[in-house]
């Protein structure tokens, strides 16, 4: 793997398409290959992943904690209602914990934006070796989410070969809330730079006009953008608009939590005007896959039967497909960090 840069992984905003397809054609070959029990693959034997999880988390936490098992790692998880956090420690003295007692990977998920990348920062400036992997952070990113997402469209789209090229001139519809959404953003950076075009329809309140901007500059700190030519964003507030001629949707939850006032007038007001549902659907004029990040509001961000019609949604494959995504870049950090890449050959082969 040759060519990998990033030590830790904040952003998506700095990958370039090689780390697209390097991310890709990893998590592909671990999603193929039996890697439990006995035929664990050793890569990260003898390294000690920490999931430090400031905001509460079921699906990113428990992938990463299985995808570094499955990679050999030792793994240890901290919790904050059951931490020193209650009596008054800092954030960065509680990952600094962790780091002494030997942490190579902190995979950090806050609801500061600053967060991981302050972590970062301090590691680097004290010399240390533990890497951060951004499990979320603020309003901001949600790395693994995003590349999670791209490389189900692109195993959607290219079953045989699901590489960067599948989303090339493919549109990818986001719906929903936009604003609140790290999830979104990430997509946004991911899908861009594999040239599809990204529809965003929602309301004013959820989703600002100069969202259609998003990628036309890298983020402050980054001088220049790896990518030579990206995919377009467009912006649209109905629906009837937004999904005639797409190829996949994608719809966020409802960040209600993160939402600093009453955006919304009502959650049935919402379902009507953005919830998608099988009947929606035919706005898009050809038979499409829905996506979700989770957690889901059911009948709110789309209805019952269509959150449980596998044909279509593809929420449960998202899942599926975060574990190897996940072991992808565990991997690929750890093979940056050492000398020599870590081994996939697997223990019992
Ligand atoms: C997302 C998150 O936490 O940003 N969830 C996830 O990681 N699967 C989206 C959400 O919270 O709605």
């Amino acid at each position: 793997m040759n060519g990998w840069q990033h030590r830790h992984i904040i952003d998506l905003a700095s990958f370039s398409s090689e780390d697209y397809a390097a991310v890709l054609e990893l998590a592909e070959r671990f999603r193929s290959l039996p890697v439990t029990g006995a035929r664990k693959l050793p890569a990260l034997q003898g390294r000690l992943v920490a999931t430090l999880f400031f905001e509460p988390s079921t699906r990113t936490r428990s992938s990463f904690e299985l995808a570094a098992k499955r990679l050999s790692a030792d793994v240890m998880s901290f919790s904050p209602s059951s931490s020193s956090l209650s009596k008054g420690e800092s954030v960065l003295d509680t990952a600094r914990t962790y780091v002494a007692m030997g942490a190579d990977v902190l995979v950090v998920r806050h609801r500061s934006t600053a967060v991981p990348e302050q972590l970062a920062r301090d590691l680097d400036a004290a010399g240390e070796r533990t890497v951060v992997l951004n499990g979320g952070d603020g309003l901001h990113s949600h790395p693994s989410q995003g590349l999670l997402d791209l490389f189900t469209l692109a195993r959607h789209f290219a079953p045989d070969h699901p590489s960067p090229e599948a989303l090339q001139g493919k549109r990818i519809a986001i719906v929903g809330d936009i604003l609140h959404s790290r999830v979104a953003r990430s997509n946004l950076w991911a899908l861009t730079a594999c040239g599809a075009d990204v529809v965003l329809c929602g309301p004013p309140s959820l989703l600002p006009d100069d969202f259609s901007a998003f990628v036309e500059s890298p983020p402050p700190g980054q001088s220049f953008d790896p990518v030579a030519q990206r995919g377009t964003i467009r912006v649209e507030r109905k629906l009837e608009r937004a999904l005639p001629g797409v190829d996949a949707v994608m719809t966020l939850r409802l960040q209600k939590e993160r939402m600093g006032q009453q955006l919304l007038t009502s959650l049935s007001r919402y379902h009507r005007d953005y919830g998608l549902s099988h009947d929606r659907l035919k706005l898009c004029g050809q038979l499409v896959p829905v996506l979700h990040p989770g957690p889901v509001n059911r009948g709110v961000e789309m209805t019952s039967a269509l959150l449980d019609d596998l044909s279509i949604c593809l929420v449960e494959e998202q899942v599926r497909n975060g574990v190897p995504t996940r072991m992808a870049l565990l991997y690929l950090m750890a093979a940056a960090e050492s000398a020599a890449e870590p081994s996939l050959v697997s223990r019992s082969s």
